[in-house]
């Protein structure tokens, strides 16, 4: 009896854990879905016309990846060992071997946001600040995400 309590204990904690590990991948996934929206749906589909230009959209955008990106450091603080399931993207191992150089990929994404959010008037300069802040997004992309499908 107590050897069959010890096993369900033990499965119990097991499955309980690994819920907490796919919560921390979700909360880290969402985090970067938001950033996505924001930059890939809104500015984006303006920048090739599906949309049509449009100011307080682009402001909400900046806003929110303003509010958003400097969230990583601390969203990626777990290592959840695991992937989101069904994801197309997932985290490298190696942000968790180097944390400090992951974080230091922050810190230029709100400044490039920073300092073009001001110039954006329309689609061509939209364009430009979209390819901007992109690429510093690709600067962390690159070593720390990886392509699962
Ligand atoms: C400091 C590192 C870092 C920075 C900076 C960063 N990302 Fe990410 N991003 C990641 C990692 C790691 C993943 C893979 C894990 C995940 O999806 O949570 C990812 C995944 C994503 C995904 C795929 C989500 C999915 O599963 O569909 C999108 C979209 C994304 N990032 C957008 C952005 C945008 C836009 C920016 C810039 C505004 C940005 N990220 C900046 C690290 C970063």
């Amino acid at each position: 009896m107590i050897r069959f309590v010890i096993v369900v204990g033990t499965l119990l904690f097991g499955a309980g854990a690994g819920m907490a590990q796919q919560d921390i991948a979700v909360k880290q996934d969402n985090l970067m879905r938001a950033q996505g929206k924001s930059m890939y749906v809104t500015m984006l589909k303006m920048v090739k016309g599906e949309m049509p230009y449009d100011q307080a959209a682009i402001d909400d955008a900046i806003k929110e990846l303003q509010e958003d990106v400097p969230k990583i450091p601390t969203v990626f603080e777990p290592n959840p060992k695991e992937h989101v399931v069904n994801a197309t993207y997932g985290s490298s191992q190696k942000i968790w071997q180097n944390k400090a150089d992951f974080d230091s990929k922050v810190p230029p994404v709100v400044k490039a946001i920073g300092e073009i959010k001001g110039s954006i008037k329309d689609t061509a300069s939209l364009k430009v600040a979209f390819d901007t802040i992109q690429a510093k997004c690709n600067d962390c992309h690159e070593p720390y995400r990886l392509k699962l499908k």
